[in-house]
C-alpha cells in the first residue's frame, strides 16, 4: 500500500475518534461539514476562487467542490455526499477514485439544493459545521459551529496526525523547489513579476492554489509586510530580494521565506547573523516550552544583533523595554501551520476553549500555545526598516537609534527567514532545512 493510503487509514481513525468523543460530551448525534458555496462577485456573474472549509478538507482532500457535504458521528462510516451537476458550462469534477473513497459511503448530489434529502432526519441532534449560517438555518439546523464543537476541533487541530505530517512534508519539498528557482531568477536580473512566474512555474500551482498570496520583494519593497504587489519593471539598482512563498499539498501549507543579498555586504553579514538566531530559537523549541518564550528570546537576540551591527546602542535590556526591537521586528515570531496557513488553535490552552491571549506588549504574535510532539509550527524572525515604527518611537528610544545606520540598510528593506518545524518527543524537524533550503 502507498505510504500516504498507510497513513490515511490512521488518520481517519483519529478524526472518527474525535468526533465520537465530542458528540458523546455534548450530547449530540453526529456534525454535518459542508465544503461551502461559491461566493459571487459583486454586480457580476463570476464568482471568487473557490475556498474550501478547512473543517472538510480535514477529511479529505476535495479543495475544489462547493455543495459537498461530511455527515460524520464517529461510529458509522462517514458519509460524503459528493455534488456532480449536470453542466456544460463549467467542468464537472469526476466520481472520487482515490486512497481515502473507501472510507467514505458515498453519495451523489446532482442539485445543489435537493441537499435535505441526504441529511439526517433529525436534523436538530446534529451539528451544522461551515460556513453559511442562512443555507444551515434553512435546512432546519439549530445547532451551527457550537462553540464546544468548534474549539474542541481547533484546539486538536495542534495535534497533526501522521498523515498531515507527511502531507506537510511533501507542501515544503514542493516549496523548496519553487525557492531555489526563485532564487536563482533573482541572481539572473529577473523582475518581481518575472520571479514569481518561475516560482509557479517550477512548483506547478497556480495563484489560487497556492496557500496565500506570495510577498516576492525586491529592495526596499522587502520592508513592506504583505508586500503581493508584483513589478514588471526591475529597479535601477539590485540590492536584496525577500521572497515569502508557500505551497500546497492535499490541501496541508508550507509557508517560506527566504532573503537574499544581490552582493557581499553588511547586509548580507545581516541576513547570516539572523539565520543563526532562528536556528538557535529552532534549535530550543521542545514539548513544553511556552511559544511566547520563543518570541520573547527572539528579541533578547535582536536587541544584541542590533548593538552588534550599530543599529542601535544602549543594552539588550534596554532595547527590550523601550520597544526598539519591536520597531525593528514587529510581527510574531510565527504561528501553527496545517490546514491554513495560520491555523486554528494557536492561543488555545485546552479543548474546552480557554485562550491565552498575546502579551499586551506583543499584540501580533499568533500563537501562545505550549509546544507539544506532533505540532507543526514556523519559525520567522525579521529585521526591517519600517519608518513609520521608527518615528514612533519614544524622544529617549531615538536616541539610542544610529540613524546612520538606518539609512545605510534602508534601501535593502529587511529580512525575514521562515521555516517550517514539526516538534517530536525527542528532536525538532525543520522540514524546510531538510528539504535543501539550507541558508
Ligand atoms: N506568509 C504569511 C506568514 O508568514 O505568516
Ligand atoms: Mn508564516
Ligand atoms: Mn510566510
Amino acid at each position: 500500500m502507498d505510504l500516504l493510503a498507510h497513513l490515511y487509514h490512521a488518520h481517519i481513525g483519529e478524526l472518527n475518534r474525535r468526533v465520537a468523543e465530542i458528540c458523546l460530551r455534548e450530547n449530540i448525534s453526529g456534525l454535518v461539514i459542508h465544503s461551502g458555496q461559491p461566493h459571487r462577485q459583486f454586480l457580476d456573474d463570476l464568482n471568487y476562487p473557490f475556498k474550501v472549509n478547512p473543517q472538510f478538507k480535514a477529511w479529505l482532500p476535495i479543495l475544489d467542490n462547493p455543495n459537498c457535504w461530511i455527515i460524520a458521528n464517529g461510529q458509522d462510516k462517514p458519509r460524503l455526499v459528493f455534488y456532480r451537476p449536470v453542466d456544460f458550462w463549467h467542468k464537472v469534477n469526476d466520481l472520487p477514485d482515490a486512497f481515502w473513497t473507501e472510507h467514505f459511503e458515498i453519495e451523489l448530489l446532482t442539485k445543489a439544493d435537493h441537499i435535505a434529502e441526504y441529511l439526517p432526519k433529525e436534523i436538530t441532534q446534529w451539528a451544522y459545521v461551515g460556513e453559511h449560517l442562512d443555507v444551515a438555518d434553512v435546512l432546519g439546523f439549530t445547532s451551527r459551529n457550537p462553540d464546544a464543537v468548534m474549539n474542541y476541533l481547533h484546539f486538536h487541530r495542534a495535534d497533526k496526525t501522521e498523515y498531515e505530517l507527511e502531507c506537510m512534508r511533501r507542501a515544503n519539498q514542493i516549496a523548496v523547489k519553487g525557492h531555489l528557482a526563485a532564487k536563482n531568477a533573482f541572481y539572473n536580473g529577473a523582475s518581481e513579476f518575472e520571479i514569481q512566474q518561475r516560482y509557479l512555474l517550477e512548483i506547478g500551482q497556480g495563484e489560487n492554489e497556492v496557500p496565500y498570496g506570495n510577498i516576492v520583494a525586491l529592495n526596499q519593497n522587502a520592508a513592506i509586510l504583505h508586500y503581493t504587489a508584483l513589478e514588471h519593471i526591475n529597479p535601477a539598482q539590485r540590492l536584496s530580494f525577500l521572497i515569502d512563498a508557500g505551497a500546497s499539498y492535499h490541501g496541508y501549507a508550507a509557508d517560506i521565506t527566504r532573503t537574499y543579498a544581490f552582493e557581499k555586504n553588511r547586509f548580507c553579514e545581516l541576513i547570516d547573523a539572523l539565520n543563526k538566531v532562528q536556528l538557535a530559537i529552532i534549535d530550543t523549541m521542545k514539548p513544553g516550552v511556552k511559544y511566547t518564550d520563543l518570541h520573547i528570546a527572539t528579541h533578547e537576540h535582536i536587541g544584541q544583533l542590533l548593538i552588534d551591527f550599530g543599529l542601535a546602542n544602549g543594552t539588550v535590556e534596554q532595547l527590550v523595554a523601550q520597544g526598539i526591537t519591536r520597531a525593528f521586528f514587529p510581527h510574531g515570531l510565527g504561528h501553527m501551520l496545517g490546514l491554513q496557513v495560520h491555523d486554528m488553535g494557536g492561543y488555545a490552552h485546552d479543548e474546552r476553549g480557554t485562550n491565552v491571549a498575546a502579551p499586551d506588549d506583543h499584540p501580533f504574535l499568533r500563537c501562545t500555545r505550549v509546544l507539544a510532539a506532533n505540532q507543526v509550527l514556523t519559525i520567522e524572525p525579521g529585521i526591517y526598516i519600517i519608518d513609520t515604527l521608527l518615528e514612533q518611537l519614544s524622544a529617549t528610544a531615538k536616541l539610542a537609534i544610529n540613524w546612520q545606520t538606518v539609512a545605510e540598510l534602508r534601501p535593502f528593506g529587511g529580512i525575514r527567514i521562515e521555516d517550517n518545524v514539526i516538534v517530536h518527543h525527542n528532536r525538532v524537524e525543520n522540514m524546510t532545512r531538510e528539504f535543501g533550503l539550507v541558508d
